[in-house]
């Protein structure tokens, strides 16, 4: 160390001194901050601001991603699939089911007519695993005959089984004495 570097480190120690006797160093702080005097009296105040700026800016970031998802969801449609043809109303009888594809060929939707007289429409494709379900009147339910899963064919509800989620909804309507598929239920 030169003469320079010592008068340098002296008077890093003497700013230290005179900050200890003006009340800003507290008495258990450590020796090495009198020889490192790096640190200022308002450092702690400042990091505490700092950290209430960051909780802020992190929670007002979090609001507005909220409000944006649930703004996008409100954009999107209920449903899916563009208007299609089904059959006419009077082919189904009550406590009869029809097939059909919605929203594509590909997949398979049943129409169901129950006993009195309500129609209702869903994918046919279990929740389970996707195996194909079946309108069952005379035990009034869906059945899925891979796992016996058990739907409720006025909700599509699952009932009994593995299955725990209902039936994806068609929203139908009648024109004219014709059964419409409006859209599926996303
Ligand atoms: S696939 Fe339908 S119950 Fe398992």
């Amino acid at each position: 160390m030169d003469d320079a570097e010592r008068r340098r480190a002296a008077d890093a120690r003497n700013s230290a001194r005179e900050l200890r006797r003006a009340g800003l160093y507290a008495e258990d702080e450590p020796l090495w901050k009198e020889d490192f005097p790096l640190t200022s009296a308002g450092e702690e105040y400042i990091q505490r601001r700092q950290f209430t700026r960051y909780l802020l800016a992190t929670s007002a970031a979090f609001a507005v991603g909220t409000a944006g998802a649930a703004a996008w969801a409100n954009l999107q449609s209920a449903n899916h699939g563009e208007a299609q043809r089904i059959v006419e109303l009077d082919k189904v009888a009550n406590g009869s089911e029809y097939l059909f594809s919605y929203p594509t060929d590909k997949d398979p939707a049943l129409l169901i007519r129950l006993p009195d007289g309500e129609l209702r429409a869903f994918s046919q494709k279990c929740t389970h695993l996707g195996c194909v379900v079946y309108y069952q009147p005379e035990n009034e339910r869906i059945f899925c005959p891979c796992h016996h899963g058990v739907f409720e064919p006025s909700t599509g509800d699952a009932t009994a089984g593995p299955p725990e989620r209902p039936l994806q909804k068609i929203d139908i309507e009648v024109r004219n004495g014709v059964v419409w598929a409006k859209g599926m239920e996303v």
